[in-house]
């Protein structure tokens, strides 16, 4: 672990802890929540006044004014270190001088443009880069504004190319909350309930390996006979080859909890795919761009999709997603007839296109996908020495370079989202944000910028070690 800390980056030179001025949160912050739950649908932002005792959380949101590296600023003056890259998305740091560059510029130019009709200059360099980086034969993309959306646009595509409308998914799966992903998405029941009756029915949900709960572990024979009952799927006659015609999966969960499954899993899911003529898609709208310490968490396993989705860090904070696909896939839709079967009014907007292009540059002339590799490794071993010191509260630490998780539990090792929750409610308080993830709440995730410092993490270790302590 020494030798590991020596050659970790340093991370920007300005890369302050949190700096907290006014209880959290600040008179501001609450003056502006006051206003927003007047305006906006109550079910979007909680409140701790609208919170169940059941929820244990015991503050209201702060108010976000400004952001730089990993760093927050609230209205009221408080600093905070982002544990969570604000979704996932700023890899590559928040107000990055380059993407706002890159923004500020395309935005004098040309702000909107026709997608479908009239394409612009950073639509096409953004098609042609997103071939460059994703990898294998991936070549020919589908741009759209949300991970949702370009998760739609893939399962599309696989009806285009199969004629079969059928789509095998997997419980804890997180894909989006319209209704295409919806349907597809098995992480909540509450976001799924009141509008199943919606929802393609010819979704199957199969057990995702290493899931919580879930009947195969994350091991070889977990793997086994995970794709075992896969071929059974495939073969009964509701849900048979004759109508499945995808298999959607997140190479690593990410809001499900950070759960890696096997290699041998995501590698048999591709023969399984061959033998049957499915379209393979690797969701990758999390775990994409050098997250996981490789530009695609695919490439973990070797195991090239034929469909791959990306967004959240794709448009450099600007809502930027695409699905890209083999050529032989993506030309099943056939040609544009002059009006295309699948576009959007926004579909490869140019200030979006230059900031992903711009996002894209960091990345690589950064070297974000070595650094999330090195600084990944080093934090996943201060996890488990984390773990050590709290046996009873922390199970297993989960995930791979900058996409981890450490699970919270109760005396019987249970699941604890309570627990979870008030972990975060107090790193909340000690200036560090963080997001609960896993189907029970429970799993502190890290998703932090990549750009995120050594000693920023490893400030937000000792807070934790703090706020685990407070609990027992
Ligand atoms: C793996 C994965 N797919 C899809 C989505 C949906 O993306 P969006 O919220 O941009 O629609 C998410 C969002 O968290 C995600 O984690």
């Amino acid at each position: 672990m020494t030798n590991l800390l020596q050659h970790l980056p340093q991370g920007p030179p300005q890369a302050p802890g949190p700096e907290l001025i006014t209880a959290i949160p600040g008179p501001r912050s609450t003056a502006w929540i006051d206003q927003l739950v007047r305006y906006e649908c109550p079910a979007i932002t909680a409140r701790r006044s609208r919170r169940s005792e059941q929820t244990g959380i015991d503050q209201d949101p702060i108010v976000w004014e400004r952001a730089e590296g990993a760093n927050i600023w609230d209205v009221d003056g408080n600093r905070y270190v982002d544990l969570t890259g604000a979704f996932a998305v700023m890899a590559m740091g928040h107000s990055h001088p380059a993407i706002s560059g890159a923004i500020a510029e395309q935005s004098r130019r040309l702000i909107h443009g026709m997608g479908d009709v009239f394409p612009s200059v950073p639509k096409i360099e953004l098609s042609r880069r997103l071939a460059e980086v994703t990898p294998g034969d991936l070549e020919r993309s589908i741009l759209a504004q949300s991970g949702a959306a370009a998760v739609e646009a893939a399962l599309k595509t696989a009806v285009m190319a199969t004629g079969k409308t059928g789509v095998i998914a997997f419980h804890g799966a997180y894909h989006g909350l319209s209704y295409g992903a919806l349907g597809a998405t098995a992480y909540r029941r509450s976001f799924r309930e009141p509008f199943r009756a919606q929802f393609n029915p010819q979704v199957v949900h199969a057990p995702y390996p290493g899931a919580d709960g879930g009947p195969y572990p994350a091991t070889e024979q977990g793997a086994q006979r995970s794709l075992e009952y896969l071929e059974y799927l495939l073969a009964s006659p509701a849900t048979g080859v004759g109508s499945v015609g995808a298999i959607l999966f997140e190479p690593i969960q990410g809001r499900g909890g950070e759960i890696t499954p096997p290699g041998s899993w995501v590698r048999g899911l591709r023969r399984l795919a061959d033998r049957h003529g499915l379209v393979l898609i690797a969701d990758e709208i999390y775990s994409g761009l050098g997250r996981t310490g490789r530009w695609f968490a695919c490439e973990h396993y070797g195991v090239v999709p034929d469909i791959l989705c990306v967004g959240k860090a794709l448009g450099g904070g600007l809502p930027v997603s695409a699905a890209v696909g083999r050529r032989s896939v993506m030309d099943a839709w056939g040609h544009s007839q002059g009006e295309a079967i699948h576009t959007s009014t926004f579909l490869g907007n140019p200030v979006g296109c230059a900031s992903a292009l711009a996002a894209l540059d960091v990345i690589a002339s950064e070297r974000l996908v070595p650094r999330a590799a090195t600084l990944g490794a080093w934090l996943h071993g201060e996890l488990l020495a984390l773990k050590r010191r709290h046996p009873e509260r922390l199970g297993e630490v989960r995930g791979r370079g900058l996409m981890l998780g450490l699970p919270v539990q109760d005396a019987n090792g249970a699941p604890d989202g309570f627990a979870g929750l008030r972990v975060v409610d107090g790193m909340l308080k000690r200036g560090y944000l963080m997001l609960p993830s896993g189907v029970h709440g429970h799993v502190l995730a890290f998703a932090p910028p990549l750009i995120i410092s050594r000693d920023q993490l490893a400030g937000a270790l000792e807070a934790l070690d703090l706020v685990l302590s407070e609990l027992e």
